[in-house]
């Protein structure tokens, strides 16, 4: 599958695998919903590294969400070996197109890109107090496996969620 490859279409929207000239709105989207920025080096690093997992929801030719995600190796969440697993180090839809399924059906096909990688797990922080992308999860069947003290710069405490892919 090529970059810019159309994934699924939704209503108006349609999900497809981001390309290098998205990243510029996809930094756009990130810096007004969300307080955790990156440097752009990171996201062109994450694209190298899993454009499989780098998706953007779309509608009219402008980008309204994206997912980013990070193959990893490391101890399994649910048993004792080291596994390959999928991190979600972003997601984000701008407020307007919210509660219209664009992260859901982001989540699953990053999720499934996850798979096709090889990965056994999935996994995320999130704020605790972010109760809407908690819920996200919960659907998903995303389970709180531990939490870390002070993992924001402000202080606040994250969920890791994961999930047997
Ligand atoms: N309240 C309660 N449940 C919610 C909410 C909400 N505000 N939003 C989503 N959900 C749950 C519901 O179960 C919903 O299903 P339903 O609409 O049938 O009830 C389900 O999630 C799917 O919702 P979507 O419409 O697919 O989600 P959306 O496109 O609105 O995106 C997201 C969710 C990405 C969390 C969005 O709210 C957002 O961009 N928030 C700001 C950025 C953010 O917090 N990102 C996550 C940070 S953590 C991380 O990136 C790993
Ligand atoms: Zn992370």
């Amino acid at each position: 599958m090529e970059q810019g490859t159309i994934i699924r279409s939704i209503g108006d929207y349609v999900l497809r695998r981001v390309n290098e000239e998205d990243i510029p709105s996809v930094v756009s989207v990130n810096l007004v919903t969300l307080p955790e920025h990156y440097s752009d080096f990171f996201y062109y690093e994450l694209l190298r590294n899993f454009p499989e997992g780098f998706i953007v929801a779309e509608k009219g030719g402008k980008i309204v969400g994206y997912i980013m995600c990070r193959i990893e190796y490391g101890f399994s969440f649910f048993k004792f070996n080291i596994v390959r697993k999928g991190h979600i180090v972003s997601i984000a839809v701008l407020a307007e197109h919210r509660r219209k399924g664009l992260g859901e059906a982001m989540m699953l096909e990053a999720m499934e890109a996850m798979k096709k990688r090889g990965c056994e797990e999935a996994f995320l922080e999130v704020r605790v107090s972010n109760h809407p992308a908690i819920s996200l999860y919960k659907k998903l069947g995303f389970k709180e496996v531990r939490r870390i003290p002070f993992y924001y710069r402000d202080g606040e405490e994250a969920l890791v969620m994961a999930k047997p892919l």
